[in-house]
């Protein structure tokens, strides 16, 4: 049974192995411990995990400002997609959101990631374009999509 609970910087390494799992190399997305552990330090900083029998098996990392949550990684662990993590990290976001009075959440997904579709099921909507935003391991470079979910 998967369970969601609120986790901090000692769990960074903890959720380090699903980080490096979920993410393809070829984008360079995966953040590092450092990095997680320094968003985590700032005000607002908060990390969901998915646990599976103890096992962590996703993760969701955001940031809140004022009324605005930036929803900054999210990742399932390649042998556990589609089996309802994403939406269940997704799902306890909006409800520790809604607590907390944000009125929305913000995110940024590179065109072309399958990861959209999964937003736009979770009922995200598409704000706006950045071109040009990320840059690929081999150096190309590839638009952003703006991603909103009033809450
Ligand atoms: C995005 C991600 C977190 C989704 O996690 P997940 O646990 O597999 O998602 P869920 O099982 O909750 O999916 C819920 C619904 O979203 C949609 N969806 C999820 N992944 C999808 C995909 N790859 N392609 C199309 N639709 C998808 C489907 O409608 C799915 O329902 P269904 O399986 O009944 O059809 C996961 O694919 C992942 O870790 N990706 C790599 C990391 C990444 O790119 N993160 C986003 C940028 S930070």
């Amino acid at each position: 049974m998967i369970e969601i609970t609120e986790g901090s910087g000692l769990d960074v390494a903890a959720i380090m192995p699903v980080m490096n799992d979920a993410f393809d190399p070829e984008f360079g997305e995966a953040w590092t411990a450092a990095q997680c552990l320094s968003t985590l330090a700032m005000p607002g900083g908060r990390l969901l995990i998915a646990k599976n029998g103890g096992a962590t098996v996703g993760f969701a990392l955001s940031r809140g400002v004022i009324d605005e949550e930036e929803l900054l990684l999210i990742g399932v662990l390649k042998t556990a997609h589609r089996q309802g993590i994403g939406q269940k990290l997704i799902t306890k976001l909006n409800q520790v959101c809604a607590g907390l009075s944000r009125s929305v959440i913000f995110l940024e997904v590179r065109n072309g990631n399958s990861a959209y579709s999964f937003y736009e099921y979770m009922g995200f909507q598409t704000v706006g374009r950045r071109a040009s935003y990320y840059k690929s391991i081999d150096g190309s470079y590839h638009d952003s999509i703006t991603m909103a979910l009033s809450l």
